[in-house]
Parts: structure tokens; sequence; C-alpha cells
């Protein structure tokens, strides 16, 4: 299927691993150009020079810095309007799961969870909204998480602000809808990268977690961010001309809620 996303200018945040890496790598295999971001810049130099190995060395662009920053961001958008006349495509990524602490209900850990997963993705959309080509269209893609829809086992503040970014897209999709700029989310299930969280917990308790995912996903596996990038992809793109407002679930059938 050609997705039609060639010469297509993207923006994607936390991008040097995992999944956001993965869309970088995907709208750069469609013919798109990418701005990618990660907070390590000796490592996200590495990033954008294996992507120009295998892409070319004028549609890979770099912006590092922790983007739940608010000069990171406003940095971000200034060095985008310097690449980009406009931007065709948003993909608000940054996000972690991680507990800060054990305590479900301590205030330093759902302050800094929403600073991470939910603050960074509305300052994002909002310094950028003037960086969208004139009622020609684009897409934002948020992506929230299946805590927000299922009682798993995370941090009840990482559910909470990934709820939140669902509830933001939904919300966001009418008012982007008349500059046909299309608001849709992705709920990614397990996904296994080297280095990444799954990873972590893998090496922590390998029989533990190999049977969680064994018995709560029906596909019996993680997924690859390779995987959820395909989803990103196909939002962005002309396939998914009439979806906004749309929650995309990636998870291996695992969410047990009927949407
Ligand atoms: N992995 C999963 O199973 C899973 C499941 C559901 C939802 N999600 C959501 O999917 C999104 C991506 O998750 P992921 O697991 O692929 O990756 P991740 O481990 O959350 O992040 C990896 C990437 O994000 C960058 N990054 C992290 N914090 C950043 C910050 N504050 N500012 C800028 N860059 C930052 C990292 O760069 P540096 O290393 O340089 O900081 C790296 O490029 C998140 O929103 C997460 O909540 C993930």
């Amino acid at each position: 299927m050609d997705l039609q996303l060639k010469g297509k200018n993207v923006v994607i945040t936390a991008s040097t691993d995992g999944i956001g890496y993965a869309a970088a790598r995907k709208f750069l295999e469609e013919g798109a150009c990418v701005l990618i971001n990660g907070r390590n810049e000796p490592k996200a130099k590495e990033r954008k020079e294996a992507l120009e190995q295998n892409f070319g060395k004028n549609r890979v662009y770099l912006y590092s810095g922790d983007i739940t920053i608010d000069e990171t961001i406003l940095g971000f958008r200034k060095y985008a309007g310097e690449i980009f006349d406009h931007i065709d495509c948003l993909v608000a990524n940054v996000g972690s799961g991680k507990p800060v602490s054990q305590d479900h209900l301590n205030m330093e850990a759902w302050k800094r969870s929403f600073e991470i997963n939910l603050f960074s993705a509305v300052r994002l959309i909002q310094v950028f909204d003037n960086l969208w080509k004139d009622r020609t269209g684009g897409s934002i893609i948020t992506v929230s998480s299946l805590a927000a829809y299922n009682r798993i086992s995370a941090p009840y503040a990482y559910a909470a602000a990934k709820q939140g970014i669902s509830v933001l897209s939904k919300y966001l999709s009418d008012d982007y809808a008349v500059r046909k700029i299309r608001v849709n989310s992705v709920i990614p299930g397990n996904v296994l990268y080297n280095g990444g969280r799954w990873e972590e917990l893998l090496a922590q308790d390998e029989a533990g977690i190999r049977n969680y995912i064994e018995t709560s996903v029906p596909l019996k596996r993680f997924a690859a961010p390779e995987e959820i990038a395909n989803g990103i992809a196909f939002l962005a793109s002309d396939c998914a001309s009439f979806i906004t407002g749309a929650t995309l679930l990636i998870d291996g059938g695992q969410s047990r809620t009927i949407i």
C-alpha cells in the first residue's frame, strides 16, 4: 500500500529509540523527511547518522533535548521552522511508565508523570500550532497506553496521564477538523526493544514476565516497535483520511475493553 507520505514533513518527539525511532524509520522508508528528538546527544547523533546512511543526508534532522522542558519545546519549534516551511505530521510520543515511587499516591510522582506523559504533549501541540500549512491538512498523533483503558500493573499516575492524552486527542480533533488536520491516538501493547523498559523487567524476572505475556496477550508475545510505527504511519497517511478523534489499539488483543 502506498501511504503517499513522500515529501511530507514529520516531527516526532522521543524518537532515538523504541517506538519513536521505528516511526522515524517507517516515515523515511515512505519517502518523508523527519525531525527526530532525544535527550542523550551522543546517542541521538548516532541514530541520526544511522538513518542518514540508510535514507540519505537531506531528509533526517535532529534536535536534542528533554521535551518536558519548556525551553526545549520552544527550541524544537524554532528549529523545525528553520528546516521546514510547514509540517504535515506531529507525533507526540514522549512518555514514561517507569514508577517514580512505590506509593501510588505520591504527589511528586503524579506531578512528574503528568509533566512527562501529558503536559509535554499539550505544550508541543500548542507551540507547533502555527507551523501547519493553511487548510491543506495534516495529522497529529499522540501515544497513549493500555493502562488508561484497563486496570493493569502500572503506576496510577501514568494511567491517569495517558487517559488525559486520549481525552486531549478526542477533544482537539473537533477544533483541528476545520483546518483538515486529523488528531488520533495509538495505544501500544507491550513493546519490547533493546534498551527498553520491558528488557529491564525481563532481566529482573524473565519467567514472571513471560508468563504475564502468555496469559494476558491473546497473540502471546510482545509487540515490536515497528508494529506500532506501522499504525502511526497509517494514521498519518491519506489512507486514514476519514479517521479523526480515533484511538487505534495495537496490543495483540490484550485490551478487555470494547470500544
Ligand atoms: N514500550 C511500551 O511497552 C509502551 C507501551 C504503551 C505505551 N508506550 C508509550 O509509547 C511511547 C514511547 O515509548 P517507548 O517504550 O518506545 O520508548 P521510551 O523508552 O519511553 O523512550 C525512548 C525514546 O524516548 C526518548 N526520551 C525519553 N524521555 C525523553 C524526554 N523527556 N525528552 C526527549 N526524549 C525523551 C529517549 O531518548 P534518550 O534515551 O536520549 O532520553 C528515546 O529516544 C511513550 O509515550 C510510552 O509511554 C510504550
